[in-house]
């Protein structure tokens, strides 16, 4: 009787630490735009989702349903639309779902599933929920020689174009 109940409370601390390494191998998933945006539109909100829309980043998925795309596909010698390439995909859109986002909110800030209700209290815990707090460092994940249109990259130059505050400008 006494193997039987150690065997099995082997068997239950060991199925327990398997669904404790479950939960820390949680996947984050992209919810898009339209669930940053309840919070982070508007004037009074600094125009945060207005001024991404004003920038290249909403429009690079869009990008690759151009001439220029197709001629860029060409001269690399891959075959179909840009549109449907998971290797241009992969700095132009956050996830497949979204994909006519271009350059959405997540793509730098983290894929939302887990953080959207609770980075705005508990920071160290969105972090830990996979929140990008400073995605200024990201930038080269993307801007780097392997862009086939790659020209450089420069954050001082080029991070002001992209700008966004909560705080309306004074
Ligand atoms: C329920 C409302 C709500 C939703 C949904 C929401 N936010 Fe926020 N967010 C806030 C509030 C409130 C703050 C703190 C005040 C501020 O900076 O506007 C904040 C702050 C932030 C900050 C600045 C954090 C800092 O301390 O520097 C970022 C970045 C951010 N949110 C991104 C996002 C993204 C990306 C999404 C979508 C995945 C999102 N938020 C969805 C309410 C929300
Ligand atoms: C997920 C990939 C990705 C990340 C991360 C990213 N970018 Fe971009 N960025 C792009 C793509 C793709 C384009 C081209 C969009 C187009 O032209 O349709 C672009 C275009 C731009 C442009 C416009 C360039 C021009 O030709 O006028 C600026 C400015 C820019 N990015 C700044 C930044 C900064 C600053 C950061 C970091 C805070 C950043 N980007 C992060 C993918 C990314
Ligand atoms: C190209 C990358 C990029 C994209 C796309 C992007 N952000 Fe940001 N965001 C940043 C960077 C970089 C900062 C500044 C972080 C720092 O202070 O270092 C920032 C800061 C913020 C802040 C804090 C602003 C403050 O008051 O200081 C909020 C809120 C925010 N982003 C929300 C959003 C939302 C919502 C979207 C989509 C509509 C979005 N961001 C899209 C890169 C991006
Ligand atoms: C490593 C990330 C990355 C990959 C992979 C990528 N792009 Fe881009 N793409 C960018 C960035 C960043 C920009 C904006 C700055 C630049 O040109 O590097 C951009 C800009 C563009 C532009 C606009 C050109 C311009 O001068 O503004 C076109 C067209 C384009 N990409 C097509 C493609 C095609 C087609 C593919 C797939 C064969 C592709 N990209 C793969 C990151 C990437």
């Amino acid at each position: 009787m006494k193997t039987i109940l150690s065997i099995l409370l082997v068997v239950i601390v060991l199925a327990m630490s398997i669904i404790a390494f479950a939960e820390n191998e949680k996947s984050f998933t992209y919810i898009g735009n339209s669930k940053c945006v309840m919070c982070h539109k508007g004037a009074a909100k600094g125009n945060i989702y207005e001024d991404w829309q004003k920038t290249k980043h909403a429009n690079a998925f869009a990008t690759l349903g151009t001439e220029e795309a197709a001629a860029v596909m060409k001269k690399l010698g891959r075959e179909g639309s840009a549109q449907e390439d998971k290797e241009c995909l992969s700095c132009h859109i956050s996830s497949t779902e979204f994909k006519t986002e271009g350059v959405n909110c997540e793509s730098c800030h983290g894929p939302g599933s887990a953080y959207k209700t609770t980075h705005s209290k508990d920071k160290k815990l969105a972090i830990e929920n996979g929140f990008v707090e400073k995605p200024k460092e990201h930038c080269v994940v993307c801007h780097n020689e392997k862009s086939p249109t790659f020209k450089g990259f420069n954050l001082d130059e080029w991070y002001p174009k992209i700008e966004h505050h909560s705080k309306p400008k004074q």
